[in-house]
């Protein structure tokens, strides 16, 4: 069996980090247009930088729950039997490989990584950012940036996405509202493909209606049950 996971910030809500449309439309006091556009960044590069050390920071002092413990072991499963578990995240936190995942996608970046607008190198985040950091490969001073897709900027990996889904026999959407494209369009993909199709959130998302079956409550609750019915509905080993 392929199982193909979309997974969003209700995922990682009970790991202690919020969600992006539970404030008022702030994260983390800050309204999106000052922090995740390309043209904040221009306008306040040590206001950007700072928010996203805070964030990346913010990660030494979370865990996973079992929510992101139980898709691994069900990633796990399935890839010992000949099956898959693609896992694509519009999460930028780490948790997913934290919780034992293999080959996370992730579609919107990452907090732990920094790419340089001057020569594109992509590395691994080993400290703070400052307006005055150097790329390690071209030294550009202020070339580094975090390696998130900001509003307005092209996800990540949309082939490989595009390839997983076409392939997949379920499709399961994991603590997203389905409130940004193209991550919220995947659902009716999947469904044109006559895939089946699964949601588990807190409450219905705005996509609820393209989905075949729904089971509503926190991830940490919801995420387990449904990976054990499934273990045992297809016989695999836990
Ligand atoms: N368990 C399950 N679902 C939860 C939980 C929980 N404990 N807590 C909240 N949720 C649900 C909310 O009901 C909501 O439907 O998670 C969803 C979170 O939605 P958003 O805050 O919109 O997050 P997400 O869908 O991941 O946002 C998509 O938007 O701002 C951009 O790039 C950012 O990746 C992000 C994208």
């Amino acid at each position: 069996m392929r199982v193909f996971v979309l997974t969003g910030a209700g995922i990682s809500a009970e790991s202690g980090l919020k969600t992006f449309r539970d404030n008022d439309g702030l994260w983390e006091n800050h309204r999106v247009e000052d922090v995740a556009t390309p043209e904040a960044f221009a306008r306040n590069p040590a206001l950007v930088q700072r928010f996203y050390n805070l964030r990346r920071g913010a990660l030494a002092d979370v865990a996973p729950n079992p929510a992101h413990v139980a898709l691994a072991r069900l990633q796990q499963a399935l890839t010992a039997c000949g099956g898959a578990l693609t896992l694509v995240t519009q999460n930028v936190d780490n948790l997913h490989e934290r919780g034992g995942a293999a080959d996370v996608i992730h579609m919107h970046g990452e907090l732990a990584r920094v790419f340089c607008v001057a020569c594109g190198f992509h590395w691994d985040a080993q400290c703070d950012l400052t307006p005055q950091s150097q790329c390690p490969a071209c030294q550009t001073k202020g070339g580094p940036r975090p390696d998130i897709v900001w509003f307005g900027e092209m996800p990540y990996h949309m082939d490989k996405i595009e390839a997983a889904l076409a392939r997949a026999d379920l499709f399961v959407s994991i603590g997203t509202s389905g409130a940004v494209y193209p991550a919220a369009g995947f659902v009716q993909a999947a469904r044109e493909r006559g895939i089946q199709t699964i949601e588990l959130n807190m409450e219905p998302s705005h996509g609820s209606l393209y989905f075949d079956t729904a089971h509503y409550g926190p991830a940490g609750t919801v995420v387990p049950i449904w990976v054990a019915d499934l273990m045992t509905a297809i016989k695999l080993d836990a």
